[in-house]
């Protein structure tokens, strides 16, 4: 090659470098344009090895020339680099860019369902007097839950047509949390201050104000010299407790097996204060069963009635939530209806 043809190769790579430089849209079109302009086995590579051979005159001019395309190609090479490299850093924050003026996600809070909120808190009023949790197994044996109770083979409750039996010959679900009372004697020496919180299951209807499986609060004290007046003052500081201090409560003679004497107690209605009105018609809402432990039942816990006495009582769950929250329909408790339950969300 004559130092006039490299010249115009030289002239002409430089051309087609500055060209095909900026026409790359990438880094890697780049590179590869790059190693074809510039590269080891390229014309302008040639070119300078040509350099070498020809005349002493020329060859300074020439070598000149030749440099000067190489800068002019290397800087031309770099400026598309910088942009290239600048335009794909933009590209990724576009891509990982976060939307800060989004409006964000609002958290759901859970809740706790409305019997548990009623559940927990009687068992709060009887903790602060006092009393410790006791539990009992659902699927409970007839003694425990009839005979220790007192309640004789040929009661109704017995018959299939009330209790859901789940073995015929003994075992069933518990009708009652009294059942409770049995296995806490059982267990324990007195003194007992117990109070048992679950569900209970009848073979009933399901509508609105019947359902197979609800929830009690059983309470048993027994100790020493325990009376009556006992039984009545806590239960009239429970009920202050949990629907106010301006409650008044009433305790009518009631019969339970497991008691004697045994009562129900209602208490002021907390709507109207006691003057009548839809939720409670004669102005009285009759709340739980209760009573002086049967010595039979004391002697079937395996304590000496001649010693001891106690009193027990019996809370529906659902019938004190229903009257808290104005709630007119048991089925609302367990069909887990969001719109419901979303009542509740934040309720202490
Ligand atoms: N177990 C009774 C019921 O289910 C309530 C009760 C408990 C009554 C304790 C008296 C004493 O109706």
């Amino acid at each position: 090659m004559d130092s006039n043809e490299a010249r115009s190769i030289a002239d002409a790579e430089l051309e087609r470098g500055l060209g095909s430089f900026a026409a790359a849209d990438s880094i890697d079109e780049l590179e590869a344009a790059k190693t074809a302009i510039l590269g080891r086995k390229s014309r302008l590579s040639d070119v300078q090895r040509s350099i070498g051979s020809v005349s002493r005159e020329e060859r300074g001019e020439l070598g000149k020339r030749v440099n000067e395309v190489f800068a002019d190609l290397r800087s031309a090479y770099d400026a598309r680099r910088t942009e290239l490299e600048l335009a794909t850093g933009a590209e990724i924050l576009d891509a990982d860019a976060v939307d800060v003026t989004l409006p964000g996600r609002r958290p759901r809070p859970g809740s706790l369902h409305p019997l548990t909120l009623v559940e927990q808190r009687m068992v709060q009023i009887f903790t602060r007097m006092g009393y410790r949790v006791a539990e009992g197994p659902e699927v409970e044996d007839e003694w425990h839950n009839f005979e220790a109770l007192n309640i004789p083979a040929d009661h109704p409750a017995r018959t299939l047509k009330d209790s859901l039996y789940v073995d015929v010959d003994a075992l069933l679900l518990r009708t009652e949390t009294s059942a409770v009372q049995i296995r806490t004697m059982q267990s324990q020496e007195p003194p007992v201050y117990i109070v048992a919180p679950g569900r209970v299951y009848r073979r009933e209807a399901h509508d609105a104000t019947h359902s197979s499986v609800f929830h009690q609060l059983e309470g048993l004290a027994v100790d020493e010299g325990i009376t009556f007046a006992d039984l009545k003052g806590t239960l009239h500081a429970f009920a202050k407790e949990m629907f106010g201090s301006d409650v008044r409560v009433r305790m009518k003679p009631d019969y339970f097996p497991f008691v004697e004497p045994g009562c129900d107690l209602a208490v002021s209605c907390f709507v109207c204060g006691g003057t009548g009105c839809s939720v409670c018609g004669n102005g009285w809402l009759e709340l739980l069963g209760a009573g002086m432990v049967h010595p039979k039942v004391l002697e079937n816990g395996g304590y000496d009635s001649e010693r001891y006495t106690g009193f027990a009582f019996g809370i529906g769950i659902e019938r004190v939530a229903m009257l808290l929250y104005g709630v007119n329909d048991l089925r609302l408790f367990t069909e887990g209806d969001v719109r419901f339950l979303q009542q509740f969300e934040g309720a202490v």
